[in-house]
């Protein structure tokens, strides 16, 4: 009998996941191979055996970024509870403004078409994607660059591919708000410090951006509420619809619901959207949130690795890195 089955996969899943971090790769790689730290993580509950939160709190505890396996595996073999407590304490709330670059264009569509918008995230974290119009953006297109944004203003960098309708200008936010189980922060050091600590080690570029979004969130703080997304959103949505069209945007979020949530949540978006309470701007992992791309997958065929599904109001529109970093819009779905 394999007692670690469970842990094994879900660390070989974020090798693949992480292939863009060789060093998280490795250490998935080599945990999956390693019974004494199966055994080890098999003393969490099974929602604190997250990879990406394990290996934060190892470094948390002085793990160097880019040490060798055998650092992490010695220091989560001698943990006199200090690590694990971490692990406990604490959760994988990654927030990654790079998300923006590709959220940009449909957000900027719905502003041309019903003017200044209400920006409300779930899932906010940090609330650290809530300013879209607090960047520039810089698309790397086949037939050249796409500029737009404030000079001086912090830069994300997006590779795009197909019929992308970028916008020509940003989007007025009216209003900017966000609900999360566990809202962050972002003005407290040790809060920063973990959001940084989330970010994969060799991804520096990603950590200068985290700090400048920072910035910009404690330059003009958003209004955080905590609350659960199924059951805590419609007074948010109240308090949003005084101040423009209501726009409900998630990245990377309905991953930690349970597959019967996950369809409630999709069912309750669209009833919002029939009623005209909202426009809905999702952007997660296509098996999450399946019913996106009903209609459109048999044309488009495997959906790429670890690549999410843009879609406005329960529609699928366009394939997207995971942090922003390129996106590949779909022929003929207007959007
Ligand atoms: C990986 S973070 C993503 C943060 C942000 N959306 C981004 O793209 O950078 C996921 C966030 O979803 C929140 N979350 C998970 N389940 C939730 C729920 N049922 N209701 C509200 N927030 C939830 C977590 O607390 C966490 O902050």
């Amino acid at each position: 009998m394999d007692l670690f089955g469970g842990t094994r996969e879900t660390y070989l899943a974020f090798a693949d996941q992480a292939a863009d971090s060789p060093t998280l790769a490795g250490w998935s790689r080599a945990v999956a191979e390693d019974e004494e730290v199966l055994a080890w993580l098999g003393e969490l509950p099974v929602l604190k055996q997250q990879p990406n939160l394990v290996y934060a709190a190892a470094r948390w505890h002085g793990l160097a970024p880019t040490a060798a396996y055998a650092d992490l595996r010695r220091l989560l073999l001698a943990d006199d509870g200090t690590v694990r407590a971490t692990i406990l304490a604490r959760a994988t709330q990654t927030n990654e403004a790079g998300r923006l670059a590709t959220l940009l264009p449909v957000l900027a569509r719905i502003a041309a078409e019903d003017g200044p918008i209400a920006l409300v995230e779930v899932g906010a974290s940090g609330g650290l994607t809530l300013h879209p119009d607090r960047w520039a953006y810089r698309y790397a297109t086949p037939a050249g660059e796409v500029r737009l944004g404030a000079p001086g203003a912090p830069v994300l960098e997006c590779a795009v591919e197909g019929p992308a309708p970028l916008p020509d200008r940003l989007p007025e936010v009216a209003w900017r708000g966000g609900l999360d189980l566990n809202p962050l922060d972002v003005t407290d050091d040790d809060t920063a410090r973990w959001l940084e600590t989330l970010v994969w080690p060799e991804h520096e570029d990603r950590r200068v951006q985290l700090r400048r979004a920072i910035e910009v969130a404690r330059a003009d703080p958003p209004h955080l509420v905590r609350g659960d997304l199924l059951t805590d959103l419609d007074p948010l949505l109240d308090e949003a619809g005084r101040h423009g069209r209501v726009v409900v945007q998630h990245s990377a979020v309905i991953a930690y619901l349970e597959e019967p949530d996950r369809e409630a949540f999709h069912d309750a978006m669209l009833e919002r959207v029939a009623a005209g309470t909202c426009r809905w701007v999702s952007n997660e992992s296509p098996r999450v949130l399946p019913r996106v791309l009903a209609g459109t997958v048999g044309a488009l065929g495997t959906p790429p690795v670890g690549r999410f599904v843009l879609a406005l109001d329960g529609r699928g529109l366009a394939w997207t890195h995971g942090h922003g970093r390129s996106m590949s819009w779909w022929d003929d779905v207007p959007v």
